[in-house]
């Protein structure tokens, strides 16, 4: 299989819909949380410094100068603003409750896990870890130095993030793997603006050998690698790396679920998109820069004081949006865009896959039409004019809030360019590259006062069609709406 197979097999529309239609296995909901049992438990310090650096600044760069105190405390504030569980969510009917956290995570299915390694840390031992959420814990899967080949150079800290594709495709079927590779760029950009208020510098590395990876982190079959993220700079606080014998403890996986269904196409894709050599990054296929004026010069974004930690851990996704509310204004819109098109650290980012269609619904001084993006000149590019409202609600599967938001997005991947570049594994960095920016739109609409939710389901093909695109300008991979969030009384925040 390659990677046009599945994404074409994956599409949404009536007829795919109608054929999917069945009850979910309550009884059979994998756990969204893994644990290792029979392995030391490392306590992360409770109540970690809060990040109090404006959060719009973080998202523009800024890094992080206060001290950071030892590495167990950095660890701490590090996966407690990126990972931890920020909220929970009491369903009336059944009583139930589900946690939320700081990254978001389609359908809340939570197929990220965060493992990392550390090297030479201060006052924390080095080895391997695996983060447990559930009680903001490190588990202990190994003791000393473990060689992590090709990726951190020197890093003292590497995490890698694993999907379970299992969770999300018990809700979602073959489509699921297109949601786990946003949940990972959703995860990436968590830990890396997390990480630069602590003064650290983030790289992202796409590009390994699979099998070498997971045999290093002995992960589950369940679990496969899909980004190693190395952290350094000068404010981690660092000792001599420890010379004692390394000793492995492994520790038993949990079972998420009784059983577990098998979906082809994921395997067929997974294994398509795998690196099995190294041998060469990718030959750079520029992007071709649009040559037209965008009409519509944005204007200096508008600016907010509400520091990174209260937003990140307040952020959520919001149920729907208030209509008949004021609108958003240009401003507000020029500062959410100036952040998507922020640098991304990555061995994939050298070259910009992601360009950005609005649907701007209410936004003061915009008529409502769709916008192109242009992000090298900051300018919008009216494409087409007219309410969208209906229009993009139906093309977001029916879903209200696409039509009730102040503006939605479009994100249209050039999936051909990044396979010419980087193969089938190019259709991983796309899908990274969408969640990384999702992150980035969600922080900034939580700091601005607004609230924004992801959306997953569209119906592909229409999305293009409505749209004008032909094949080669690329394909619709995310939808994302901004504005004013409904009130969820369902929902309480964890300290
Ligand atoms: C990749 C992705 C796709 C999503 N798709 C949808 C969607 O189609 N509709 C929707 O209402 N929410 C969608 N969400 C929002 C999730 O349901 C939400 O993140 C999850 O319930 C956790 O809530 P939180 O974001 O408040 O932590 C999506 C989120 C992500 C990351």
């Amino acid at each position: 299989m390659t990677w046009r197979e599945y994404h074409e097999a994956t599409k949404h529309s009536v007829e795919s819909l109608k054929r999917m239609r069945q009850a979910l296995d309550w009884a059979n909901m994998p756990d969204p949380f893994r644990h290792y049992e029979g392995v030391p438990v490392l306590d992360l310090p409770a109540d970690p410094p809060v990040p109090e650096m404006p959060a719009l600044d973080v998202l523009r760069g800024t890094s992080g100068t206060e001290p950071v105190g030892d590495g167990p405390t950095l660890l701490s504030q590090l996966l407690f603003y990126s990972a931890a569980i920020s909220a929970s969510k009491r369903v009336p009917s059944t009583g139930y409750n589900y946690a939320l956290r700081v990254n978001p995570s389609s359908g809340n299915l939570h197929p990220t896990e965060f493992h990392f390694l550390t090297r030479g840390l201060k006052g924390w031992p080095d080895g391997l870890y695996h983060y447990d959420p559930s009680r903001h814990m490190a588990e202990q899967r190994g003791r000393g130095h473990f060689e992590m080949k090709l990726a951190s150079g020197s890093a003292p800290i590497v995490f890698v993030l694993t999907s379970i594709v299992w969770r999300e495709a018990w809700k979602y079927g073959e489509r699921a793997y297109r949601y786990c590779l946003h949940d990972i760029g959703h995860a990436w950009q968590a830990l890396a603006l997390s990480a630069r208020t602590i003064g650290c510098h983030s790289s992202a590395l796409g590009h390994f050998l699979d099998d070498d990876v997971a045999r290093m982190f002995h992960l589950n079959r369940d679990e496969w690698p899909m980004l190693i993220v190395s952290l350094h700079g000068k404010s981690i606080p660092v000792r001599e790396a420890d010379t004692g014998e390394t000793v492995w403890f492994g520790g038993q996986a949990n079972q998420l679920s009784a059983e577990t269904v098998a979906h082809p196409l994921i395997d067929s894709i997974h294994f398509a998109t795998k690196q099995s050599s190294i041998e060469s990054n990718g030959t750079s296929f520029a992007e071709s820069t649009p040559t037209v004026s965008g009409e519509i010069k944005l204007p200096p974004p508008a600016s907010s004081t509400r520091s990174f930690g209260e937003v990140a851990r307040m952020r959520r996704s919001a149920l729907d949006f208030l209509v008949g509310e004021q609108s958003m204004s240009l401003a507000q819109l020029s500062a959410i865009l100036a952040i998507a098109a922020q640098p991304l650290s990555a061995d994939f980012a050298g070259t910009r896959f992601i360009r950005l269609f609005l649907y701007a619904h209410r936004v003061d001084g915009l008529q409502p039409g769709i916008y192109r993006f242009l992000s090298e000149r900051a300018e919008l590019e009216q494409i087409k004019s007219g309410d969208q409202r209906v229009a993009v609600a139906g093309l977001s599967l029916g879903q209200d809030l696409a039509g009730n938001a102040c503006v939605t997005f479009s994100m249209i991947g050039d999936l051909d360019r990044a396979a010419r570049t980087y193969g089938d594994r190019g259709y991983r960095y796309v899908h990274f590259e969408a969640g990384a920016i999702g992150q980035g739109l969600y922080l900034a609409a939580e700091a601005l006062g607004l609230g924004a939710t992801g959306i997953g389901a569209f119906y592909d093909d229409e999305v293009h069609c409505h749209l004008n695109l032909v094949p080669d300008q690329g394909q619709v991979v995310y939808h994302f709406a901004i504005g004013y969030p409904v009130p969820d009384p369902r929902v309480s925040a964890s300290k």
